[in-house]
């Protein structure tokens, strides 16, 4: 799997960068080319030497020792990675990372660089949770940026908590995964919604619902990274577009059906995860409305249903619908997919913890028009994105979903 992929491996300064050297042998066991920069301080806490040995190259920690007269290093390296990996990553590399800084041979050439990077953090528990920190690592997410969570245990400097460098099996099991995923939707073009659709009332008053749009939007960003040319339809959500992903901003269900239908035919796989209103008012009142009487009714007409519709009108796309559900999942699951005339469906009961609306997981159980394809555990919502996608990439590569 990593035979013939470059791997640039950064090492920053703490503890955890002894650990480092187990994630280099184990790369480079599995064929891959990795080379190594490691920043000052790394070396304080670990020889250059052992990481010469184990990746048979040059370490480099200086921008200005350039050992080749043909090749700028930052530039070359930064050109020739397949994946950036910095392991560990401190709170330090993590906020140069944010702003763009330069200043050393880790930070150049992760500047310098186009290909993705996954960055696996190690610090103290009270630096890990300091929102300076956690807003570095928001706005490297929003960028693209992989990360590979720290573990929670005894850490080296006495504290118990979050914040210790995920074992060196789980960052490089990350690299495999990594390079497996990639590529797998590539030359496809996805079409998907997020959000809950928002439906005027009056110029200040609308009737949505709880839908945060962080799996639609999670959807869209695993797509991107698994080489899909992505569209995101969104209705209301409080969340940063994912890197790479273009963006349709809509209101209401009419606004998304026509946003849907216009890029419909261009579409290979069209994910509807958007939470739809269901209904609309029949008036959208112009003026803001006065309070006059004690009661007041508001006349409510149906929405034109958008996975319908583009169900039944389908060619060669490849369609995921979204169910949400109290109650009979599987019963209710399977009467939508063939009623909509999706190729899956993906099906979550909001009742149960971890599942649904606003929050960070969920618990999905995904059919096919013969029945039961998976059940997921409760994952992250990237996780079930990830799951997902791999289910449609296996479906849609002999052809089906392939619009050209
Ligand atoms: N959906 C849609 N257009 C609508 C309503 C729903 O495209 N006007 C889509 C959603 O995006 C989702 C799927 O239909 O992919 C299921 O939505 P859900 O609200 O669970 O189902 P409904 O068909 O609306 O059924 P009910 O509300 O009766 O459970």
């Amino acid at each position: 799997m990593l035979r013939n992929k470059t791997i640039v491996l950064g090492v920053s300064g703490g503890i955890a960068a002894y650990k480092a050297a187990a994630i280099c042998s184990k790369l480079a066991q599995a064929g891959a080319d990795v080379r190594v920069i490691m920043t000052e301080s790394a070396t304080r806490f670990i020889a250059p030497l052992t990481f010469q040995t184990l990746s048979r190259h040059d370490v480099i920690v200086d921008t200005f020792d350039e050992k080749d007269a043909a090749v700028v290093s930052h530039i070359d390296l930064a050109d020739r990675a397949d994946l950036v990996v910095v392991a560990p990553a401190t709170a330090n590399i993590i906020a140069k990372m944010a702003h763009g800084l330069a200043d050393d041979m880790l930070t150049t050439t992760l500047l310098a660089t186009t290909a993705p990077v996954l960055v696996a953090p190690a610090m103290n528990v009270h630096m890990y949770a300091h929102p300076a920190v956690q807003a570095n690592m928001e706005t490297l997410a929003g960028r693209g940026v992989l990360f590979v969570e720290p573990g929670t245990g005894q850490l080296a400097c006495g504290y118990v908590g979050k914040g210790r460098l995920e074992e060196p099996e789980q960052i490089v099991e990350a690299i495999h995964r990594f390079f497996m995923e990639e590529g797998q939707l590539r030359g496809k073009k996805v079409l998907v919604t997020a959000g809950g659709t928002v439906e005027r009332i009056d110029p200040v008053r609308y009737l949505t619902n709880d839908s945060s749009g962080k799996m639609g939007y999670a959807i869209a960003e695993a797509a991107r990274s698994m080489g899909a040319e992505v569209t995101l339809v969104t209705g209301k959500a409080s969340l940063s577009v994912p890197n790479g992903v273009s963006v349709v901003h809509v209101e209401s269900a009419q606004n998304m059906l026509e946003a849907v239908l216009e890029r419909l035919p261009g579409s290979d796989i069209v994910i509807k995860a958007a939470a739809v209103a269901d209904y609309r008012p029949v008036e959208k009142a112009v003026q803001k409305i006065k309070k006059n009487e004690q009661e007041m009714t508001l006349t409510l007409v149906k929405n034109q249903d958008i996975l319908q519709t583009i169900g039944s009108m389908k060619k060669n796309q490849f369609i995921v619908g979204f169910a949400a559900e109290t109650e009979r999942i599987d019963e209710y699951a399977m009467g939508k997919l063939l009623k909509k005339n999706c190729d899956l469906l993906v099906a979550n009961d909001v009742t149960q913890e971890g599942a649904g609306f606003g929050t960070d997981t969920n618990v999905v159980r995904i059919y096919d028009k013969n029945g039961l394809v998976r059940a997921l555990p409760i994952m992250t919502k990237l996780g079930v994105a990830r799951e997902l996608l791999t289910l449609i990439a296996e479906r849609t590569v002999k052809g089906e979903g392939t619009n050209k």
